[in-house]
């Protein structure tokens, strides 16, 4: 247990990131912020090159999912799979009990397609919660977010200041990463990979809200396809949105 940094200085650890590659913004992040770090993975094909990085440089080291109990059964697959390639469990939070047996019998199973409202209410009690569970007492957490995946995300600096979590790191540390720039990592290390990757799927959240693109697509149109792409973000990065 690590206690919560104060005042972090995230524009000169931006700076310090900025000159890093990939593999050196995550060996400086482990030697920063040690057992206070974690990092978000929802094995998509990002989050398994920053996986395997923290895997080659720390084995074991804090990870966690966020399982919704509606992700495909190729996610299901994949982090068994990764169970096995890596040798390790991983920490795994699920909604809470009551607040999803609400969720169900005010609104139904399936009520995210009626309303932004509806499908923000739905991510909340599958997500946003258990996250906040998932960092309480820590210092910093890592994503694979990416600044080419979505319009929400073009500003998307190296480290920031999470609000929403108590004030603690965020760290992107593939932020200037192509899609290309992750294909390369995952196929030159031999990395497993989400099958749906092959059937049209760039990004892979819940399988009632993702549906495959066509190429050339956006890589984010799969994803909640029916709304607009400035409101597609579940919460769980919330930058000055819910
Ligand atoms: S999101 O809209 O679902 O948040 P995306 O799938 O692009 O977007 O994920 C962005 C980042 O959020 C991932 O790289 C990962 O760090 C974190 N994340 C998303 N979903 C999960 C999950 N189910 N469990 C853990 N982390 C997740
Ligand atoms: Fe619910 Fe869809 Fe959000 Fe998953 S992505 S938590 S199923 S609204």
């Amino acid at each position: 247990m690590t206690l919560v940094a104060s005042h972090p200085d995230v524009a000169g650890i931006n700076r310090k990131l900025g000159s890093l590659s990939a593999p050196g913004r995550i060996a400086w992040a482990i030697a920063e912020y040690g057992a206070g770090l974690t990092f978000a993975c929802s094995f998509g094909a990002e989050d398994m090159v920053v996986l395997d990085l923290l895997e080659r440089q720390r084995p074991g080291v804090s990870l966690f999912v966020l399982d919704t109990g509606r992700l495909h059964e190729e996610t299901y697959a994949l982090i068994e799979e990764a169970r096995r390639h890596y040798g390790r469990s991983f920490e795994t939070y699920a909604p809470q009990t009551v607040a999803l047996e609400r969720l169900l019998w005010e609104r139904g199973p399936n009520s995210f397609h009626q309303s932004v409202e509806a499908r923000k209410a739905c991510c909340a009690v599958r997500k946003v919660e258990p996250l906040s569970r998932a960092l309480a007492g820590r210092s910093a957490w890592m994503t694979g977010l990416r600044r080419a995946q979505a319009v929400t995300r073009a500003e998307l600096p190296f480290a920031e200041v999470d609000d929403a979590h108590g004030g603690i790191v965020k760290l992107n540390p593939l932020a200037d990463w192509s899609e290309g720039d992750v294909w390369a990592y995952l196929r030159a290390h031999g990395v497993p990979r989400n099958a749906l990757h092959d059937r049209g799927f760039p990004s892979i959240g819940c399988e009632p809200c993702t549906r495959a693109v066509a190429p050339g697509e956006d890589l984010r149109s799969g994803r909640w396809w029916w709304e607009a792409p400035e409101q597609k973000e579940c919460g769980l990065h919330a930058r000055g949105e819910g």
